[in-house]
């Protein structure tokens, strides 16, 4: 395509149509130039294609439906997840669809977002690997992806209009950080903007993260599309840098680009960037079009692998898990038949097949079955319940498939507590009572309170793990396969313990993001509180340990990186995976920062009493914060601990490194600059002590009747700003007109020397 020449040929009304879409799932065409139209489709865990030839065309294609991305997280596996988008890239070749529209990688802020099934975490690192891992895999096959929803839509209600109130640094470090490394690694195809607002500016208009972070920061360099009816003003967002409205605008949005153009308000190098984007994703989309058929039933086994991949034991006292065949084994709750395996929303697929752990079982042995509650409302049926306990009691290992029905969570709208639904859980506490060897099995997009936790001797959690749920649970129940998932979110012991409580789902349109950095296990770090489970928990078969903790340097700097090798030993009696993970701890941080972060993580297949080395490799960033001062990323000089966990909370290993930054930070001072500030800079010492000699705040430390002490005069002083020095002292020369003149002189001063130190630290 000669995109240039096409651009010259296009008329003004043609490149209005060709920046939205043509109906809900295609590019506009332009026959005169002979630009064709692009599919996409739905997205993420599977293809959601809608089938024009079918009665209905809402009604998708017969497809694959993997685990969702809650599930997936929970592999911590980068090769994994690059499977299962190569496999998704496959179907999107086969059915001619040229983009699919996923990952999303949104932070999961609260865990009662709707969406949290289609997210994979509340770590960014984890988030950001994930995604990367996900694009690469589909894009492999000459397939786009759609990073969505960029950025901050952590939450459904109000999802269109609400505003995001959130600090530049959680902004950059939390979720911006989710999105960086898929873009700047992967290089989706495309990104696609969320519906919400940020800082009060809609993300579909919204320059700042479009393009100054986006492109100019970033280096992103494909299309930009909104969500689906994300636009509020399209010529400011053509401006902003949204390429492409999806879906189509029906013409109205045309009119109003038109008009914007012949009337100036809009300049026809903005359309013309837009259009040209939009052209180089067909011409990208046309070139990368081969011919493929797709194995519906390979993708339904790759399903179930994945899954047995994700699912995290939670608990498993005296070896309960796994089961043995020749026991006499009950699966009891509907799910066991009937399993709950994805959202609801854009994502939902139509499966071509369903595998329930019921119909999975006949491989492993005959397992007796009770119904026990049912999904389609939260009431307790007597008969069912005393089914469940008489099956219970008559088993020797009872299971319990339990979980959240699909009313419970879905895109669209939030969950308003974590609770499970009562006829579930008195179903759970009747068969614990009644068998006291109970395995719980999960099946959720996201938390749920367990008042069962403490009791119960085993818990699986299998999240909304695709079509082959089923399968993957059985091959865990009775050993087949070691567990190795590891929670990618912290499980509260219940709602109000979670850090976004006060502020979620915010008040009318503005979510206040007060908790700042401190999301998930970093805000329980801090508190030292303990959640019902730790971010990064997960139990296996086998057992582990780690030993020879290396680092390459005991002293690293912005251009030197770090190594870090440990060795992990599997000291149980069968062949499992280990996800080792690796966490970086600022020893005394000048700035506020999480006791600790994610930074590394690897998962390791080790035979019985293997050993095998995790290596890992962490750089400026690893260690660095989002400094304001400077708009950039910033490690402070100072001691970091390197430590290697098990999860979160049970780190195994620990080391030290010194990261060595001379590079000065910016020093500014303005007339609220305080006292304090003053005194511990010497050169602003030296100009100002001699007027802080003269200040007189009315007190004397030696009048008796009053509870004056020198230190209380020192902090007063301290937390005075330099403006209040003319209330505060008695010179008449001493005018705002004379500090300001001070402090004009110290800020020369202090910009010498730091561009000083900045070209020494250079050299
Ligand atoms: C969702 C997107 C989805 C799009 C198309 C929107 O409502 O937020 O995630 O890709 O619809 O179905």
């Amino acid at each position: 395509m000669n995109i240039d020449k096409i651009i010259s040929e296009l008329t003004l009304e043609e490149k209005a149509a060709l920046l939205s879409g043509s109906d809900f799932w295609h590019t506009e065409r332009i026959a005169r130039l002979d630009i064709p139209p692009i599919m996409m489709s739905d997205g993420p865990h599977g293809l959601r294609k809608m089938d024009d030839t079918a009665e209905n065309p809402n009604d998708a294609i017969k497809a694959v439906c993997f685990p969702t991305a809650a599930a997936l997280a929970c592999s911590f596996d980068r090769e994994l997840l690059e499977t299962l988008g190569k496999a998704l890239g496959e179907e999107c070749v086969a059915e001619d669809v040229s983009i699919i529209l996923g990952p999303g990688c949104n932070i999961k802020r609260s865990p009662l977002c709707g969406r949290n099934f289609e997210y994979f975490s509340e770590d960014p690192y984890l988030a950001s690997q994930m995604a990367a891992a996900h694009i690469k895999g589909v894009q492999s096959k000459g397939v786009g992806t759609s990073l969505k929803h960029f950025a901050m839509n952590n939450q459904e209600t109000r999802r269109m209009s609400y505003s995001a109130e959130v600090d530049e640094r959680t902004f950059r470090e939390l979720y911006l950080a989710a999105f960086e490394a898929p873009v700047k690694e992967s290089k989706p195809w495309t990104v696609m903007c969320s519906y919400n607002r940020i800082n009060g500016v809609h993300s579909s208009q919204n320059k700042y993260l479009l393009t100054d972070i986006l492109r100019d920061d970033w280096g992103f360099e494909g299309l930009v599309m909104s969500d689906w009816g994300a636009v509020d003003d399209r010529p400011v967002g053509i401006d902003a840098g949204l390429d492409l409205e999806m879906p189509s605008c029906n013409g109205k949005n045309d009119v109003i680009i038109i008009d914007a153009v012949n009337s100036g308000k809009l300049s026809m190098e903005r359309v013309d960037a837009c259009v040209r984007r939009v052209l180089e994703l067909v011409d990208k989309a046309e070139d990368s079009k081969s011919e493929a058929v797709w194995d519906k039933q390979k993708h339904h086994t790759l399903a179930g692998k994945i899954a047995s991949e994700c699912a995290v034991l939670l608990k498993n006292e005296g070896g309960l898990l796994p089961l043995d065949r020749k026991e006499k084994i009950a699966f009891i709750g509907e799910f066991a038949d009937n399993p709950r395996f994805q959202g609801g929303g854009s994502s939902h697929i139509n499966c071509f097949k369903v595998t329930s752990a019921l119909e999975a079982a006949k491989q492993f042995c005959d397992v007796t079955y009770a119904k026990g509650y049912v999904t389609e409302e939260d009431r307790s049926d007597k008969a069912l319940l005393d089914e469940a306990v008489k099956a219970a009691k008559a088993a020797d290992k009872a299971v319990v498939f339990a979980g959240l029905p699909d009313s419970f969570e879905s895109e669209g709208y939030d969950r308003k507590h974590m609770r499970m639904p009562q006829c579930q859980l008195e179903l759970i506490r009747e068969v614990m009572k009644a068998n006291e060897n109970t395995v719980i099995v999960l099946h959720n997009g996201s938390p749920v309170e367990m008042p069962f936790a403490a009791d119960a001797k085993a818990i699986l959690e299998m999240y909304l793990g695709g079509q082959a749920v089923g399968q993957a649970a059985c091959e865990l129940l009775f050993g087949e396969v070691s567990p190795s998932g590891k929670l990618a979110e912290t499980f509260p012991e219940y709602l109000e313990q979670n850090p976004s409580f006060l502020g979620f789902p915010g008040q009318e349109d503005t979510v206040r993001y007060a908790e700042g950095l401190y999301v998930g296990y970093k805000y329980y770090d801090k508190k030292k509180l303990r959640p019902l489970f730790p971010f990064g928990h997960g139990l296996s078969y086998s057992t582990f340990e780690y030993s020879d903790l290396t680092l390459s340097d005991s002293e690293i700097n912005d251009k030197k990186m770090l190594t870090v090798m440990v060795s992990v030993t599997n000291t149980g009696k069968v062949d499992a995976k280990e996800t080792v993970q690796l966490y970086v701890a600022p020893v005394n941080p000048v700035v506020d920062r999480p006791l600790k972060e994610l930074k590394g993580f690897e998962k390791i297949f080790l035979k019985a009493g293997e050993t095998k080395k995790a290596v890992f490799k962490l750089d400026m960033r690893s260690f660095a914060y989002y400094e304001t001062k400077i708009s950039d990323w910033y490690a402070e000089d100072g001691m970091y601990k390197i430590l290697i966990g098990a999860s979160s909370e049970d780190i195994r290993l620990e080391d030290e490194v010194y990261y060595s930054n001379k590079t000065p930070l910016p020093v500014h001072f303005d007339l609220n600059s305080l006292c304090g500030e003053i005194s511990a800079v010497p050169e602003a010492r030296a100009i100002f002590e001699p007027v802080f000699k003269t200040i007189d705040v009315g007190f004397d430390e030696n009048q008796t009747d009053q509870a004056v002490s020198q230190e209380m005069l020192d902090n007063m002083i301290k937390d005075m700003p330099l403006r209040t020095l003319v209330t505060f002292t008695n010179s008449p020369e001493l005018t705002r007109g004379r500090i300001s003149a001070m402090i004009d002189e110290l800020n020369a001063l202090m910009a010498d020397k730091y561009e000083r130190e900045a070209d020494e630290a250079v050299r």
